[in-house]
Order: C-alpha cells, then sequence, then structure tokens
C-alpha cells in the first residue's frame, strides 16, 4: 500500500485533529502519502468545482500546527449521497483515480457502515470511532466523549454555584443523540440530584416528584440533568394544556424542550424559578481532554499500521484500558450496555 486517504464524518468531536496528526507523522514515518478528504464522504463525490475544495495533500507541517485544535481541520458534513450505492461507486472511482489505496475514517457508527460499504467495493478501510455520543458498544472510549464529560461537568458545577445562591433548581440539557452517557457521567461528577437519560422511561409527574422530595429536604437547588434524547423515553404528557393553564404561553403541537421542561417543573413544585440550560455545541467544540488526544495519537498509528501490513475493515477502540481492533461488522453488531446502576445510584436521593 502506498499513498492513504482521511477523511472525518458525522458530528465533529474533540480529538479528531490529533488523530489527523497521528496519522499524517505515522504515514510519514512509514513513507507513505496522505491525502485529507474534505466534509466526510462529500470529498469523495466530485462534486466541488474545484479539487482542491474536495481532497488536499497533507503535510506533516501543517497538521502538526492543528493537533490540539477542537473542531475538524478536514471539516465534516453528513452525506447522505452516500447512503446510495450508485454515488458510493462514484466514491471509489475517484479513491481509484487519485491512486488512494486505503482510508482511514474518523466516526461514528453511521461512517462505520459507510466503510463497511467501502470495503466490500475493495477498498481497504480503517476507522477510529469519533463520536461525543460514546454509543459504540464495542469501545470503551470514543474520541471526545471523556471531553464532552468534562465541558458539560463544569457547566454543571457553576450553575449549581448560582442555584445554590438563589435557591432555585436547574436543568441542564447534555447532548449524546440517542445515548444517555454524557449526561448520566456528568451526573455523577457533580452530585446531581436527578438524571433523565433515552434508555430508561420516565414521566414528567414522577421528576416533579423527586423534585419536590428535594424540595422538602430543604435542597432548593437540585440540579435535574437531561440527555438530549431523553424525550424519545417520556411517558406522554400534554404540556400545551398544562402550561397555558398555568400561566405560561405554549402552542399547540409544539415538541418539549429543557426550557418547557424547567416551566413545568417550576409549576408543579412550586418554585419562584426553575431555569434551564442547554450545554449544546461547547461540548463538541472544545479543546480535547488529554485521555481524548492520548487516544487519537495511538489509534492514528494504528491505523496506519494496520493499513500498511494490509489489514483491512477493522475499526480501532479500547478493551480494558488498551488499544485494539476488531472487524467492523462485529462492532457494529456489539449491543450497548447501558449503566443502569449509577443511573439508580443518582436518582436514589
Ligand atoms: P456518525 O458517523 O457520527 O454515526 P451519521 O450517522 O450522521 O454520523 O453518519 C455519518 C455519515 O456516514 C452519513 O452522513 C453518511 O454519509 C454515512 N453513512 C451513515 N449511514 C450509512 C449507511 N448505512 N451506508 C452508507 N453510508 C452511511
Ligand atoms: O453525534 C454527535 C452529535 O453531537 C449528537 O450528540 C447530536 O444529537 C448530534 O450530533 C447533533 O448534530 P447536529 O449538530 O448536526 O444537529
Amino acid at each position: 500500500m502506498r499513498k492513504i486517504g482521511v477523511l472525518t464524518s458525522g458530528g465533529d468531536a474533540p480529538g479528531m485533529n490529533a488523530a489527523v496528526m497521528s496519522i499524517a507523522r505515522s504515514a510519514a514515518k512509514y513513507g507513505m502519502p496522505l491525502v485529507g478528504i474534505k466534509r466526510g464522504y462529500n470529498g469523495l463525490l466530485r462534486k466541488s468545482t474545484s479539487l482542491g475544495d474536495d481532497l488536499q495533500e497533507l503535510q506533516l507541517d501543517t497538521v502538526l500546527d492543528i493537533a490540539d485544535q477542537p473542531g475538524t481541520y478536514l471539516r465534516t458534513a453528513r452525506c447522505l449521497e452516500f447512503l446510495d450505492p450508485m454515488w458510493r461507486e462514484v466514491a471509489v472511482s475517484t479513491l481509484r483515480a487519485m491512486e488512494i489505496d486505503g482510508l482511514v475514517v474518523i466516526g461514528g457508527d453511521g461512517s462505520f457502515q459507510g466503510a463497511r460499504l467501502l470495503c466490500e467495493m475493495g477498498i481497504p478501510c480503517i476507522g477510529i470511532p469519533g463520536t461525543i455520543d460514546n454509543d459504540l458498544a464495542y469501545t470503551e472510549m470514543t474520541l471526545g466523549y471523556e471531553t464532552a464529560v468534562q465541558v458539560c461537568t463544569e457547566a454543571i458545577r457553576s450553575i449549581r454555584a448560582t442555584s445554590r445562591s438563589h435557591d432555585r433548581p436547574h436543568v441542564v440539557e447534555c447532548m449524546g443523540r440517542h445515548c444517555g452517557d454524557i449526561a448520566l457521567k456528568a451526573a455523577c461528577a457533580t452530585g446531581s440530584e436527578i438524571v433523565v437519560v433515552p434508555e430508561v422511561p420516565w414521566s414528567v409527574e414522577e421528576v416533579a416528584a423527586k423534585l419536590n422530595r428535594q424540595i422538602a429536604k430543604g435542597n432548593t437547588r437540585a440540579t435535574i440533568v437531561l440527555a438530549e434524547g431523553c424525550w424519545e423515553s417520556m411517558a406522554p404528557f400534554d404540556m400545551y394544556h398544562f402550561l397555558t393553564s398555568h400561566g405560561k404561553e405554549c402552542f399547540e403541537g409544539e415538541p418539549m424542550s429543557a426550557n418547557r421542561f424547567a416551566s413545568t417543573m417550576k409549576r408543579m413544585c412550586g418554585m419562584v424559578e426553575v431555569r434551564s440550560t442547554v450545554v449544546g455545541y461547547t461540548q463538541r467544540g472544545a479543546l480535547p481532554v488529554a485521555k481524548d488526544s492520548a487516544f487519537a495519537f495511538e489509534a492514528g498509528n494504528l491505523a496506519v499500521r494496520l493499513l500498511r501490513d494490509g489489514v483491512s475493515n477493522q475499526v480501532i477502540g479500547v478493551k480494558e484500558g488498551k488499544v485494539f481492533y476488531t472487524p467492523i461488522e462485529d462492532a457494529l453488531k456489539a449491543k450497548k450496555n447501558f449503566r443502569r446502576d449509577l443511573y439508580d445510584l443518582v436518582n436514589e436521593m
């Protein structure tokens, strides 16, 4: 194998740049030219007017400078065309025309699906897990998760200080798509009193009862940590009728949100105020913590070595604290084990 390519795909994640840096360092070491593919799989579809918008020879000097930066230098995207076999043919012909013999795909399970299909079409691929969500069951670490938890933890600590000063309970929403791990870990790290996740069915009334118990015990600044996907597992609740009948403007058919949930809690618990904060993109756009960067460094090198040695169709991960690799197909089949014990521990107060 001579020339290889690298792309980042799906939501960006802290540590993606560190992985690209490591890939560039390793490729240079093994004498393999490296091409950066822009905006996920889009960069292979030849839709831009200039080739340079899609593909870029990566020089080690340039890439060394981006190692510690947040975001992804290569840009990222969700490329829906890639679900279509016709567009995947275009991608393969681009790779062949550019004489790119193998690809490192940094992304989550969707990106790995794409990599698996490219392997079936004869393009050797290695995946590096890059997603803040921690929703990949086969690995103990994904790039960006530790950073996202750190950002949420710092946000919740600050929020709890203000909440204590003003005797105001607070609702904090963390990211994670269908996975409650960021919210759960941040709730544990901050000693928050209530956590709500997509993995466990819940109701508005039940959370209000828990908050009321806290208030009755004198804890008037309790924190409710929500995972953004928690609305998926919420029992039906007529927010429109509840809020409008309690003096809060609300429109029929509007979805529940952290803000409307906080308004509901305020009214169900008789508090003067319950406020909400959505931590949002500060989680994805943060500087990677050392653990994420160090994993990126090791994973980037392993990915290049695997391609160099003719190994393909694998994803890299961490098992029992050690970096390892496993077939993409097995990784995608693995079932996530939610830490119900920790969830119960947070909520038992
Ligand atoms: P993540 O990789 O973080 O899970 P997405 O699920 O949004 O993020 O997937 C990222 C991209 O991977 C998609 O926009 C698409 O280009 C590609 N992809 C996702 N699922 C598939 C699939 N089943 N087949 C081919 N490509 C896919
Ligand atoms: O997968 C990463 C992630 O940040 C999820 O936590 C979130 O649900 C999703 O991406 C948001 O994506 P976007 O910024 O494209 O709406």
